[in-house]
């Protein structure tokens, strides 16, 4: 399984600063082989990020999505306005979302299976806060999440999932997880995973670190024996610094 890089850049970008930084990366994208990229614009870009990485191998993720196929929800997006585009991922329930935007357990669990049920692979977000940190409830909060989100998964598609964990504090703080920590959660969710789930959900699922990612560091988390790649926010923006970033993790493979 190729290590998996996505680039998470919030609301960042217009469409045509999309097309710019597409048409710069895939220049570069035959020093990605062995690395999944991914892009996940704003919904706005989807359409310019989609013409413009067509005849590339970097690939496309969405940042959100609602678990209705279409209705009266004004202001949101559905699964099937995102397959138009050829998006093959999407991220679900990211820190930002939980805790700036209020979603819940519920709407996050709706979400993964929405996804799921349209063959849109889910990138679910799952870490805790400062405060629960220093209470030591970082495993029981992981746990939490993962139960709230999986709860009643459809394990007949439940292959290719990934997990991010992304520890709240260490999100655009440049404080990033140590690698113990990093190496901890991860094999947290997988026993999670393999426990409730079985070997099968587990034998294609990749775990990723995300939170201060840079081209300094990437290495030492894809180095750790169960993480598998990497949600980046900040360090994604700039082509070049992302492009950095993907030949350092090719270093890792
Ligand atoms: P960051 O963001 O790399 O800027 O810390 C990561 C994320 O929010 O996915």
């Amino acid at each position: 399984m190729d290590l998996i890089i996505a680039a998470n850049w919030k609301m960042h970008k217009t469409a045509t600063e999309t097309r710019e930084f597409c048409d710069s990366v895939i220049q570069n994208e035959k020093s990605f082989k062995g690395v999944e990229v991914l892009i996940c614009p704003p919904f706005t870009a989807l359409s310019a990020a989609s013409a413009a990485l067509k005849d590339s191998s970097v690939k496309l993720g969405a940042q959100n999505m609602h678990w209705e196929q279409q209705g009266a929800h004004t202001g949101e997006i559905a699964a099937p306005m995102l397959l138009e585009f050829g998006v093959e991922y999407v991220i679900i329930g990211h820190s930002e979302r939980r805790h700036l935007m209020g979603e819940d357990d519920d709407q996050i669990r709706r979400k993964v299976n929405a996804a799921l049920e349209n063959n849109l692979k889910p990138i679910l977000c799952v870490g805790e806060t400062e405060t629960e940190r220093e209470q030591g409830l970082t495993e029981r909060v992981i746990e939490k999440q993962l139960a709230g989100a999986l709860g009643d998964l459809d394990l007949n598609k439940a292959e290719n999932m990934v997990v991010a964990y992304e520890p709240v504090w260490a999100i655009g703080s440049g404080k990033a997880a140590s690698e113990d920590d990093a190496e901890n959660a991860a094999v947290l969710i997988r026993r999670y995973c393999l426990n409730n789930f079985g070997e099968k959900v587990v034998a294609s699922l990749r775990i990723q670190y995300g939170g201060s990612v840079k081209v300094g560091n990437i290495h030492s988390f894809l180095a750790l024996p169960s993480i598998m790649g990497a949600l980046v926010g900040g360090a994604s923006l700039e082509a070049d610094s992302f492009r950095d970033l993907v030949q350092a993790a090719r270093k890792a493979v």
